[in-house]
């Protein structure tokens, strides 16, 4: 792949919030799997965990606990995205926290563009309630829920959403 194949692969991605029926093969969410594997890690600790969620019910309670956003129901998988605490911590202490959530959302990061990549469309959810999504999985103390990653197939294309020029980002040398 050259610059401009990247450039146009992340061009081409845009979320979706409407979902076929269609299941997700099991070695395509393995390869989602390995792929947020690769992500680069504060100290390398790998301070995320997922919660891999297909189950009809689960996936009703999460769309609740997200406040009732419905492709949280259609999606036939919810990744539910987590910074483990533990992980980071023990090493770095209360700078753990802020580094198991960044491994955590670069982790969510390589799912969705590995989802990307298979053709499997998204929609990255950050719109939840903590302790309810806690809650229903079950997860320890230790575990912080930052995103729920809807991954399908979607009904439609995926329409490019506008940006900002990216010029408005930068600032040379000194903010
Ligand atoms: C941190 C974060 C939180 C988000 N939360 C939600 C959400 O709760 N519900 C939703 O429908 N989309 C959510 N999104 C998706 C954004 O709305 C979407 O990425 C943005 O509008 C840009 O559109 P695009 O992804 O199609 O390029 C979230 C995205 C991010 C990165």
């Amino acid at each position: 792949m050259n610059s401009s194949d990247f450039q146009n692969f992340l061009l081409s991605r845009s979320s979706v919030r409407e979902f076929s029926d269609r299941e997700i093969d099991p070695d395509d969410l393995m390869y989602i799997m390995d792929c947020a594997g690769t992500a680069p890690s504060a100290g390398n600790r790998e301070s995320w965990d997922v919660v891999i969620v297909s189950e009809q019910g689960l996936r009703e309670d999460l769309s609740d606990a997200a406040f009732r956003q419905e492709h949280i129901m259609d999606a036939p998988v919810i990744l539910v995205v987590s910074a483990n605490y533990v992980r980071s911590m023990s090493q770095y202490g209360e700078r753990g926290i802020m580094y198991a959530i960044q491994d955590a959302t670069i982790a969510c990061t390589y799912m969705m563009l590995a989802a990307h990549s298979k053709n499997i469309s998204s929609c990255w959810t950050g719109a939840f309630d903590e302790e309810t999504v806690t809650e229903i999985l079950s997860l320890p103390p230790h575990a912080r829920p930052v995103a729920l990653l809807a991954i399908g197939y979607g009904h439609l294309p995926s329409c490019r959403t506008e940006r900002m020029p990216v010029l408005e980002h930068i600032h040379e040398e000194i903010w």
